[in-house]
């Protein structure tokens, strides 16, 4: 109403927007910047009241429009029965935003070694953005980029060779692998591996055979490969299963590997362009100072010719343009990787590959921070299932008390996708780019903001209405929800497009959390002071509309989010 009608002031708002409530209005008050202050009187004159702005004054700097209360309630409500899980998201406010082709690159663990809590937070931050610019209408391209390449391998099929068993591999292969490649402590036969990995920083024939094997890799040699491929498949196979338990899915396992033929092309075009140079020990770099003086430089080649992490994710870039021909392009690591970022987006663009748009992104990398002590019953994370395991098992034992727990058929189920919300809103609720400290009994409150208050409240507002119904069938009079606690709920609703605005913006998942969190400590109140049971039916049917509505941004808001809402708890 305000862009479209009063053109005179629009683009001169204050981006903040304030509602406030009195007992008999609700008003939202633009404020102005000083310079268009003293025209604020003269504006309010020229603005006209109608049926939805009910009176119209200006006060110092601001301007008060009264918003009829009745019309309030029927719009929202009206547009919630019609647009669903649409709702939010088809407001004008995204009219303006390049709906295109967005690849968003994310968990991205590395084969045969630990995956970390860096892994984990990666795979819930790149889902959600992923989720959030699809329900956009972007086409989404969510991309896997396993860490399947480099020399670990050749310590992996080495150790493999020598210590590896091939029924271990096919029933438990992240453990397998991790055990003949890398440091444990339990058993005494891993305990040779240990060993093994200690003498093959001293031991030559070790550390030769690891070498071999990785020369073997590189010139493409029969068993070598196959030996390889094999322990990339089973790894998929095995992370596929943990990411269908977290609600997450990729529409391509790519890797490091995919990319190393291409590597080399890479590299020779960056000679080709007069962008390389070698260094005295032998290696290839490309310069990346303003003065070309070296002060910063990039590696790109080893002296023994083969490709770095950069050489393969320049190629993997140019490589995925070509393909996908995306609009935008979407990195999700920890923060301690934004300067291998920026550089590969500064060699990009020195090869003639654009990487930015208008908004200075075409590739943009989100990082986020450290999580201090994620730790298990059984110690130090070591795979994602571990992580998961223990948030659905403590989740149990919370639930094990109650009633609703005792006739559920699957509670594992429930505990399972309630402690993965847990996860993702403890992670969620900070700016991405802080480090936390991680606390299981904090993060598994049923009461404060935590994803198990989210799953509640959804849950009950589920129950109320498979026992009394949504309030749809009938006539409905929106005269029956002027009360304050209504209206503020109407009017929160609202402003989801915003948050969805905001959250696309800067890609951060707060906003979202925090509008759901308010949302819930609105209708935990609204469920106390606004009865359904023992009203009259036309109370109760609005209200159960209200609560239909409500319930259905919840569940809209926690998909985006990644979380799966529960209908009992
Ligand atoms: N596998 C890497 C790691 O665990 C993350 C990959 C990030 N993506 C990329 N294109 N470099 O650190």
């Amino acid at each position: 109403w305000m862009t479209r009608d009063v053109p005179l002031i629009s683009g001169k708002l204050h981006p903040k927007t304030f509602s406030s409530q009195s007992h008999t209005h609700t008003s939202l008050i633009f404020r102005f910047h000083p310079p268009v202050r003293i025209t604020v009187y003269a504006i309010s004159f020229q603005l006209k009241q109608d049926s939805v702005v009910e009176e119209i004054f200006a006060g110092r700097g601001v301007i008060h429009f009264r918003v009829s209360r009745n019309l309030l309630v029927q719009k929202v409500l009206e547009q919630l029965c019609q647009e669903r899980h649409k709702f939010g998201v088809k407001s004008e406010l995204f009219d303006g935003l390049k709906k295109g082709t967005t690849v968003v690159e994310f968990s991205s663990p590395n084969i045969a070694k630990k995956f970390h809590a860096g892994h984990l937070r990666s795979t819930i931050i790149g889902n959600f953005i992923a989720n959030l610019k699809e329900s956009l209408g972007n086409n989404v391209i969510r991309v896997n980029y396993l860490g399947d390449w480099g020399m670990q391998f050749g310590l992996l099929g080495a150790g493999f060779q020598l210590f590896g068993c091939q029924e271990k591999l096919k029933n438990n292969p992240l453990q397998h692998l991790f055990d003949v490649s890398f440091e444990n402590h339990s058993s005494s036969e891993r305990k040779v591996y240990v060993q093994v990995n200690k003498e093959a920083e001293n031991n030559e024939v070790i550390g030769q055979a690891a070498r071999e094997f990785f020369r073997q890799l590189e010139q493409q040699e029969h068993q070598a490969v196959l030996l390889w491929k094999q322990f990339r498949e089973i790894t998929v196979e095995e992370y596929q299963q943990v990411y269908k338990r977290l609600g997450v899915h990729f529409d391509i396992y790519s890797g490091e590997s995919f990319h190393q033929q291409q590597a080399q092309e890479v590299v020779q075009q960056l000679q080709r362009q007069g962008l390389l140079k070698t260094t005295e020990k032998g290696t290839g770099v490309v310069d990346l100072s303003s003065a070309g003086d070296m002060s910063s430089y990039s590696t790109v080649l080893r002296s023994d010719g083969t490709s770095l992490y950069i050489t393969r994710d320049l190629a993997a870039a140019i490589d995925r343009k070509e393909r996908y021909n995306f609009d935008e392009m979407i990195y999700v690591t920890d923060k301690s990787q934004g300067i291998h970022f920026q550089q590969l987006f500064q060699i990009l663009l020195a090869m003639g590959h654009s990487c930015h748009n208008t908004n200075n992104r075409l590739c943009q990398h989100v990082p986020f921070g450290l999580v201090q002590g994620m730790k298990t019953r059984l110690g130090e994370v070591v795979f994602l299932e571990d992580v998961l395991d223990e948030a659905r098992g403590r989740m149990l034992r919370n639930m094990s008390q109650s009633k609703t727990t005792k006739e559920m058929v699957y509670p594992e189920d429930t505990a399972e996708k309630v402690g993965i919300s847990a996860l993702i809103v403890q992670d969620f609720k900070g700016p991405l780019g802080s480090d936390y400290k991680f606390d299981w009994d904090r993060i598994l409150q049923a009461q404060g903001d935590t994803g198990v208050f989210l799953q509640y409240t959804h849950a009950r507002l589920c129950s109320l209405i498979h026992r009394y119904g949504d309030g749809e069938e009938g006539a409905f009079d929106p005269s029956l929800l002027l009360d304050q606690r209504s209206i503020s709920i109407l009017q929160h609703l609202l402003r989801y497009d915003e948050v969805l605005y905001q959250s696309v913006q800067d890609l951060q998942p707060k906003h979202l959390v925090n509008f759901l969190m308010t949302l819930s400590h609105l209708t935990a109140s609204a469920h106390r002071e606004l009865p359904v049971k023992g009203s009259p039916q036309a109370v109760a049917q609005a209200r159960l509309r209200l609560f239909s509505g409500v319930c259905t941004v919840l569940a809209n808001g926690m998909k985006i989010l990644g979380i799966t809402p529960v209908k009992k708890m």
